[in-house]
């Protein structure tokens, strides 16, 4: 009972899989060459076919089996999946034409797949072949004005294809025509919850997991977080819990967690003051890349050290989310760098087994999974925090009275974010510590102190950013208390500076 959908390349499927579940219908994807008769053993509900990079006559090109066209069920092709589909079922396709790319206003016919959307509307298109001869059966649904058919339907069949990309945001209405598919020509009814997928990823990890034992890095994070919550769930006390305090995080961080954890039920948690070890490494550390190199290599240490204090262990779980596993094909991003070391470099030599029970998982689902496991809110929707921490938000070396000044600056920033309702509004906030002194004047006397920077940032994916526009009152509140309160600091910047080209973090 769910929606099947066969992917025919990268990122698509699981975007589409994704939608499919936030309209409370279950979906798998399962390879473009999955045989018809597992196809047919699974009773999907309705198919999907992804979109993808290749051209349908291109030899090596995805392909999958014409019997699902045979077994009555009803299928949505997608960009390339709208091409195959024409192409198996007696039409033709054709490259060389017009390109359509980006935004496009189509012009649509009645169609069960576009009702309650409007005639015209702006569609995103990211394929240069098309349909040019409609299969028997099918007439065009929608067309722009150099592509005929942007979209086609055979209704008698309940066969749709649709040149453009509902799955993205950018489509105004894609929703709204999976919702249809979903609804209208499939007649699935919304089963599947986020109560549902925690039950079904607890029972997973049961299964995966068996009666052995499971070690996890709990870094603070809401990724780890929840991961670890899962996994109690599942297995308690067989799951062994090692936080590697370095010495960087936030004012109160591995206490707040830590204690959170322990009310939990959590027998087995280990937290590791290692802030001498980080500390005494990175001494005269300047280099940003340096610092990151110092405690990624440092991190893997430790927590290598502690995994071998836990005896029985066979699996290592990590917090690994979907987009986790894009980026990290992006080796020029320092973020990914920084993950990979941990992602890949630890199970490797610790001879672990690997569990990822958030893989498939978006951030915002992870943080409704979070929700549903009980997690309060304050700690699921708590701002996103470098592994390296503070480290790369004080610019040059790192020292403990540096990290003090820094520590107590940034808890007052975030602490009148939250009172002023500023901090929800914002996607990250934190303060950076500037290493250079200017002067003021404090009561009657002359001050020569460090200078901090306010950066808040409006995001969604940390790719690019732009600066919050926080009231300039509330700024000035701010100022004056980390003014007033943090011995070592006697000026305050606030951030102006977009992403690109600025970065987010300092280093
Ligand atoms: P940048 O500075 O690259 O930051 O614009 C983008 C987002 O990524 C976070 N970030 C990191 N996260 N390890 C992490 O886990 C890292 O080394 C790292 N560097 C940056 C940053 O906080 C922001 O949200």
């Amino acid at each position: 009972m769910s929606i099947l959908v066969l992917n025919f390349g990268g990122q698509y499927a699981h975007l589409i899989a994704r939608r499919v579940r936030d309209l409370g219908v279950h979906s798998e994807i399962v390879n473009h060459d999955a045989s018809i008769e597992s196809i047919h053993a699974a009773k999907p509900e309705g198919i999907i076919l992804s979109g993808g990079p290749s051209s349908v006559y291109e030899q090596g090109a995805p392909h999958c089996d014409a019997g699902i066209f045979n077994l009555g069920v009803p299928v949505l092709g997608i960009c390339y999946g709208h091409q195959l589909m024409a192409h198996k079922l007696g039409g033709t396709v054709q490259g060389g034409g017009k390109k359509q790319f980006g935004k496009q206003e189509i012009d649509v016919t009645r169609a069960v797949i576009f009702e309650s959307t409007p005639q015209k509307q702006v569609v995103w298109f990211s394929h240069g072949d098309a349909v040019t001869k409609l299969p028997a059966g099918f007439k065009a649904t929608a067309s722009t004005p150099s592509c005929a058919v942007a979209a086609m339907a055979d209704e008698a069949r309940r066969f749709y294809g649709v040149q453009f990309h509902p799955e993205v945001v950018h489509t105004q209405h894609g929703q709204k025509m999976l919702e249809n598919f979903l609804f209208k020509a499939c007649s699935c009814t919304r089963t599947w919850s986020m109560t549902e997928q925690a039950h079904t990823l607890v029972e997973e990890m049961k299964q995966t997991v068996g009666k052995e034992k499971v070690l996890i890095g709990i870094s603070g994070g809401v990724d780890s977080l929840v991961a670890a919550t899962l996994l109690h769930k599942a297995i308690g006390d067989r799951l062994e819990c090692v936080m590697v305090d370095h010495g960087l995080l936030r004012k109160d961080e591995a206490a707040t967690v830590s204690e959170y954890l322990k009310k939990q039920g959590f027998a087995n948690l280990r937290v590791v003051d290692a802030s001498e070890t980080f500390l005494s490494r990175l001494e005269g550390v300047t280099d940003p890349e340096e610092k990151r190199r110092v405690i990624g290599h440092s991190f893997i240490e430790v927590f290598e050290t502690e995994a071998q204090k836990t005896s029985g262990v066979t699996f290592l779980a990590q917090g690994t989310i979907y987009p986790d596993r894009i980026e990290s094909a992006q080796p020029s991003k320092n973020a990914a760098k920084i993950k990979s070391h941990h992602n890949l470099t630890l199970p490797e030599k610790m001879g672990l087994k690997i569990v990822e029970p958030l893989k498939e998982l978006y951030k915002d689902e992870v943080r409704r999974l979070g929700e549903e496991l009980g997690i309060p809110r304050e700690l699921l929707w708590r701002h996103p925090f470098p592994g390296p921490g503070l480290a790369i938000r004080i610019l040059g070396e790192v020292t403990p009275e540096r990290i003090k000044i820094l520590r107590e600056a940034d808890a007052i920033y975030i602490e009148e974010l939250r009172s002023s309702g500023w901090y929800d509004k914002t996607w990250q906030a934190f303060a950076a510590l500037l290493p250079v002194k200017s002067v003021g004047v404090m009561g009657d006397s002359r001050t020569y102190e460090y200078v901090i920077a306010l950066r808040a940032v409006d995001s969604v994916d940390g790719m690019t950013a732009d600066w919050t526009r926080i009231d300039p009152e509330v700024l000035g509140r701010i100022a004056s208390h980390i003014v007033n309160e943090v011995r070592g600091a006697n000026r305050v910047l606030f951030d102006v500076t977009q992403k690109p080209p600025g970065t987010i973090e300092y280093e």
